[in-house]
Formats: C-alpha cells, structure tokens, sequence
C-alpha cells in the first residue's frame, strides 16, 4: 500500500473513469478510445485488429531473454472491455421495448433496473403481471420503458444496445458498479502498464472485445499475437454472503488465482507458478474452482496449437447485476501479483509458440 492519504487512489481514478463510459458487447470503441489514452505512455506499440481488440506490446530488456539474443517469451495477457446489455428486439404499439440479451443476463435483476442507450437515453425496465410473482420473470415479461406515448415516439430502432446505467458508488469502502466485469480488469492491465519493467518477458496487453457474448475478441487476438503464455484478468464469484453457494472465495482475501472455471482447467504449471510468486512476495491469494462462466483465458488456452493459460480474478459479489461489489485490497494483489510473474522467469512454462516449429503463415 502507498503512504497515499486515500489507499488504491490510483485504481479509484482508472475505476472512476472507465466504469462511467458505455459499451456493450461489440460497441467497445469509448472504452478503447479510453484505454488508449491512459496506456499510450507506457507501451512501444499499439494496434487494433479487425474485431476491435485494442493490442499493446511492452517489450522485454534489449538482448532478450537473459540477455542471451533468443526472442524474449510473449505473454498475453488480456481484459475484455465490453459489458452485459441488452438488444432491442421489437417496439410495440405502445412505445414499450422489447429486448434480448447481450451475455449472461439474469431476469430476476432486472425490474426497476436502468439502462442506457447509446445516445444516452434512460430507459427501466418492467415487467407483465405474472401468475407467479414471486418467481424471476422470463425476457419476453420484459420491456423496457423509455417515457414514450406510442411507437411514434420512440428514438430506439431494432439492434440498438444499453447496458445497465452507469452509476459508481462506494460501499464501506468496496466500490458498486453494474461493470466491475470487466472494467475492473482493464483497470489492472493499465495499472500493470504502468508499473511494468522491461525484464525478460515481452507483455502484450490485450483489451478483449466480445467476451459477454463467448470470448471472441480473445480469439482472434490470441491467434494474432501467438503467446507463449496467457493470462486472463476478470471477476469471478465470492460465496460470503448469507446462504450463498458454496464457494471459497471471499472478498477482501485476496487475488484468486484460478484453478478452473466452467470452460477450462487453468494450466496447473501456471497456477502453481502463480502461488510460488504470491508466497515469495507476500501477496495474498486464494484459491478459485468456480462451477459455471468462463473467461478469455478459455480462448487464449485454446488458439492456435495450444498455449499454456490461467487467470487471475477478482471475487465479486452480484456478478451480472447491476451492482457488482469488489474489494480494491484483492485488484491491489491481482496487479502485484501479475507483475510477480511478468518481471520473472517463466522460462519453464512456455508453449512453443510459433517459434522454431516450421509452421507457415506464422506472423
Ligand atoms: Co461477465
Ligand atoms: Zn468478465
């Protein structure tokens, strides 16, 4: 922790900045305007690709790994930039819009929820009467009212995105927003950025599009850039809160280092390399074995012919709601504990990346 007078300020600044700008799911272009922005100090190359990933390089220490000359090993590391939303899909007579999702969204959030257009038309969400109230609506219960009088009045076409209204508040301390997922993300690769020091590894951040809707902008970028190494950094779950589904992760404990998630099984060299470097520096972390959902690291693990992966996340309460609670004492440890193992020899993990394989069309 810094002598600051407000501890985390500066993850409470990038927080500020990036959890008020919109985008959803293949609209990221304010977030990566953003982004670009707050890295362009710190990185020798940027580029976008044709999904919009936004992909920075931060190169090794000249001569390479150890000084030797041999190319430096390329790890990836990536945080997507889009959020959860919702798509209109119909207006109806009356002026009420009726919507599908964009990602996991959960129907029992969502009356009385607001949500933001592009244009920056507020919009809640109701519901029909049910027979069951009690139980969670389904999406066609659903619309969203934009305080139009019939169809004629209404500005949103068919396709038109919002996501979940913007708001930052602070709770004892823990930040609320409806897109800790994965804002918070970002907010580490930057503040990585920021920190890293040219040593024996060439980081090349990523800050992913399309993952809410199955990690697709990682795709691509992993296939482009061809790591040896790949780190997703998201939120994952937290089971400390009353009668919450069993699961060992608690915010506030630390960073937690993934073990395996819905849609992969991190590279058990990785994570143990991970522990090894939380050990030796002290960082606290825990242990993440979460049932369902995914990251980019699924996408990374599996591009090309393989590339060792893993994730460092954040334990966040209410995830997919439109108040998301984290804790900046475990983002704190995610961001020491990443630049643990990038300033470090990984020497033994590698995949092969391209290198030396005879593949062709390799670039
Ligand atoms: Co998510
Ligand atoms: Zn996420």
């Amino acid at each position: 922790m810094t002598p600051d007078s407000k501890p985390h300020a500066d993850f409470r600044d990038l927080l500020e900045a990036l959890c008020h700008v919109w985008g959803p799911s293949g609209h990221e272009d304010r977030v990566r305007a953003l982004l670009l922005e707050l890295i362009a100090p710190h990185v020798d190359e940027t580029r976008v690709d044709a999904l919009g990933n936004l992909i920075a390089v931060r190169h090794a220490a000249a001569g390479g790994a150890k000084g030797t000359g041999v190319e430096a090993p390329r790890i990836m590391v990536a945080a997507h930039m889009d959020e959860i939303g919702v798509v209109v899909t119909h207006v109806d007579q009356d002026g009420f819009l009726r919507f599908g999702p964009v990602g996991g969204i959960l129907t029992g959030n969502l009356i009385g929820t607001r949500v933001t257009f592009e244009d920056g038309t507020v919009g809640v969400i109701g519901a029909e009467k049910r027979a069951d109230q009690a139980k969670a609506p389904t999406l066609d219960e659903l619309f969203i009212d934009v305080g139009a009088d019939d169809a004629a009045a209404v500005t949103q076409r068919v396709g038109d995105m919002a996501a979940f209204h913007h708001r930052l508040d602070w709770s004892g301390g823990r930040p609320i927003a409806p897109n800790h997922d994965d804002r918070i993300g970002c907010v580490m690769l930057v503040a990585a950025l920021r920190r890293f020091k040219p040593g024996p590894n060439t980081l090349v951040a990523v800050f992913s599009t399309q993952e809410e809707v199955g990690t697709r902008g990682a795709e691509t970028a992993a296939y482009g850039v061809a790591p040896q190494l790949a780190i997703a950094l998201d939120i994952t779950g937290a089971g400390d809160t009353p009668k919450a589904p069993p699961l060992a992760l608690k915010l506030g404990a630390g960073a937690a280092v993934k073990v395996k998630d819905g849609g992969m099984i991190a590279s058990p060299a990785l994570r143990r390399l991970m522990e090894e470097r939380a050990q030796a520096a002290g960082i606290p972390y825990q242990l993440e074995v979460l049932t369902g959902g995914t990251t980019d690291a699924r996408a990374m693990q599996t591009s090309r012919a393989g590339v060792p992966a893993g994730a460092i996340s954040v334990p966040t309460r209410y995830g997919h709601s439109p108040s998301q609670v984290i804790d900046l004492a475990d983002v704190q440890a995610g961001v020491d504990l990443l630049l643990a193992l990038l300033e470090g020899d990984v020497s033994g993990l590698l995949g092969s990346g391209l290198t030396g394989s005879g593949m062709t069309g390799a670039g």
